[in-house]
């Protein structure tokens, strides 16, 4: 199969800099050798840039910070993002801090219901980044993109004319959460949110709850967009990271993951974002990323098939 490479060295929606630097890092690291090894067809289309754009005449919310920028990155990636699913490529997006989902996502999103398929996104993140500029306690957009996803209200300017393709809130999973703030919280729990914290994580295991989504998403023949934060994994494993949170998972909780989204079948589509190389520890968790995107892709310990059925 195809794979679509797209960077968006962006970095204004989160409270720490550097994670422009996360494609490049990315890179650096091999991703693209490591999926052509796979036998991927890849396509590196080097890094998006924001073109100069009139038509922004909204207002710009009171608790947005950068909201500009930010506008700008989410029109450009939304309209790639769609031009790349359109083609039949899975996407894969670099960040870059974790505002760029709001562009990323949109166009997978619009693809898939011009398609007329269901798209779920499975949302690795120690954080829900579930709030709006209503709810905000930082004004930090990389904490707003998966409510702007849902069609939560405050940011309804941001794509201007074009489509904002939202997903219902059933189709959001949020996974190795520990982190969310207290209006966030109430407002996931008035939307029904699932939510796999790292207690649910720590009682029934990474692969019950990673096989309940695929069933769920293969039970309405739909598709799954990953969206993976690196703050998902613990900060040992993880150090290049603005907002590290502790106790987070494993190294071999994320491979297994990875292993169960390739055994599926059903990925479409993936970010990797809040990479950032300025705090990395000689290139760790860069290339920690990179391992776990083959995976992902369908590196394997063994050429044995993983039993798809293992759970009874
Ligand atoms: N909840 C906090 C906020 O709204 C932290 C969000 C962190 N998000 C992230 N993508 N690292 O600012
Ligand atoms: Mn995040
Ligand atoms: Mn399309
Ligand atoms: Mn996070």
């Amino acid at each position: 199969s195809r794979v679509a490479v797209l960077g968006a060295p962006i970095d204004l929606g989160a409270s720490v800099r550097g994670t422009l630097m996360g494609p490049a890092a990315l890179r650096t690291a091999g991703l693209v050798p490591l999926l052509e090894s796979l036998g991927l067809d890849v396509t590196d289309y080097g890094d998006v840039g924001i073109a100069d754009m009139t038509d922004l005449s909204d207002d710009p919310p009171a608790k947005a910070k950068h909201y500009r920028q930010i506008q700008r990155w989410s029109r450009v990636l939304a309209r790639r993002s769609h031009e790349l699913a359109h083609t039949g490529a899975i996407p894969v997006f670099l960040g870059g801090d974790h505002s760029l989902s709001m562009g990323s996502v949109n166009g997978v999103a619009r693809h898939c219901r011009d398609v007329g398929q269901e798209l779920f996104v499975l949302w690795l993140d120690a954080h829900a980044d579930y709030n709006t500029p209503e709810t905000t306690i930082t004004a930090n957009m990389h904490g707003m993109s998966a409510a702007f996803l849902c069609g939560e209200p405050g940011l309804d300017g941001l794509l201007g004319g074009d489509v904002r393709a939202t997903i219902p809130t059933e189709h959001l999973e949020l996974f190795g959460i520990r982190s969310i703030d207290k209006a966030e919280k109430e407002l996931l729990r008035m939307r029904r949110i699932s939510v796999a914290d790292m207690r649910a994580i720590d009682e029934f295991g990474v692969g019950v709850l990673t096989r309940r989504i695929l069933d769920k998403v293969r039970a309405r023949n739909g598709v799954l967009h990953v969206s993976f934060d690196v703050d998902f994994l613990d900060p040992e494993v993880a150090p290049g990271v603005g907002t590290t949170v502790p106790g987070g998972a494993t190294y071999r909780e994320a491979h297994l993951i990875m292993e169960l989204l390739h055994d599926s079948g059903l990925v479409r589509s993936v970010d990797i974002v809040e990479l950032n190389p300025f705090l990395d520890e000689r290139g760790k968790t860069a290339r920690v990323a990179v391992e776990l995107i083959g995976s992902l892709f369908g590196q394997q310990i063994t050429d044995r098939p993983t039993p798809t059925n293992a759970i009874v």
